[in-house]
């Protein structure tokens, strides 16, 4: 089966001043359909750089990203942006709700340009609130729930769109390390259902719970489980 993703010797630098960072060196990564990958490294590593690509977030300054047939390396702002929303689901450590909406609104707002009803798009955000054990928080805002529950309504988002990968960046960076346990315990449900799931983290013992960690070290990856 070919891979849902592939990247082939992406590269990604900053100019600072007159000196080139060289941030990511020569990065080819295959990711099949179904992977739960973990990618670990030290801090200032890479990962987060990676994972930016990826998302289309970032773009690469040389090499080749494909999604599927789609060739995104060098798609322009509006094609990135249709892509992410349409096919990326994305997790964040400082979760990246908007304080003022209740839970419910934060979820049903990523449905906003899916061309969906307002009650349409308000059963499906309890739906996934259900699934992460948030029906009864639903009235909340993000400052009425625990870090733990922020996190669980940010995931819900992030699988309101039915998106064919999700990416989590840190995901449990701001949580203890029960809280932790309980996100990651979620994250492999969602695998086990079938959802493709990339995990940056720092966290030995968060990576080691991935079906398949690589890692990271100077920009480049230097093992990969596989
Ligand atoms: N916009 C930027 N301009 C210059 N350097 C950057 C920028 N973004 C990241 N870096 C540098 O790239 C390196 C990798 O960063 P990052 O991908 O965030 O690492 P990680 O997520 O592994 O901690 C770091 O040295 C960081 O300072
Ligand atoms: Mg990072």
């Amino acid at each position: 089966m070919s891979p849902l993703i592939k990247l082939t010797s992406i590269k990604k630098d900053y100019m600072i001043g007159q000196s080139q960072l060289s941030v990511l060196k020569n990065v080819s990564l295959s990711v099949e359909q179904g992977d739960f990958i973990s990618l670990v490294g030290a801090s200032g590593s890479g990962k987060t750089t990676l994972l930016n690509i990826i998302g289309c977030l970032d773009q690469a300054s040389s090499g080749e990203y494909l999604f599927e047939t789609i060739n995104l390396s060098q798609a322009n702002d509006k094609k990135r942006s249709s892509f992410r929303s349409h096919t990326l689901g994305f997790v964040f450590q400082q979760f990246n709700l908007i304080p003022h909406y209740t839970a419910l609104n934060n979820v049903a707002l990523a449905l906003t340009y899916q061309g969906i009803s307002k009650s349409e798009r308000e059963s499906r955000a309890l739906c996934l609130l259900e699934k992460v054990g948030l029906k009864d928080r639903a009235t909340h805002t993000p400052s009425e729930l625990s870090g733990g529950e922020r996190q669980r309504v940010s995931i819900a988002r992030a699988l309101v769109t039915n998106p064919k990968v999700i990416l989590a960046d840190e995901p449990t960076g701001n949580l203890d390390s029960a809280t932790s346990q309980s996100i990651i315990a979620l994250l492999k449900t969602i695998h086990n259902e079938g959802k493709t799931i990339i995990l940056v983290t720092h966290d030995m013992g968060v990576a080691k719970q991935a079906k398949r960690t690589i890692y990271m070290k100077d920009g480049l990856i230097v093992e990969d489980s596989k």
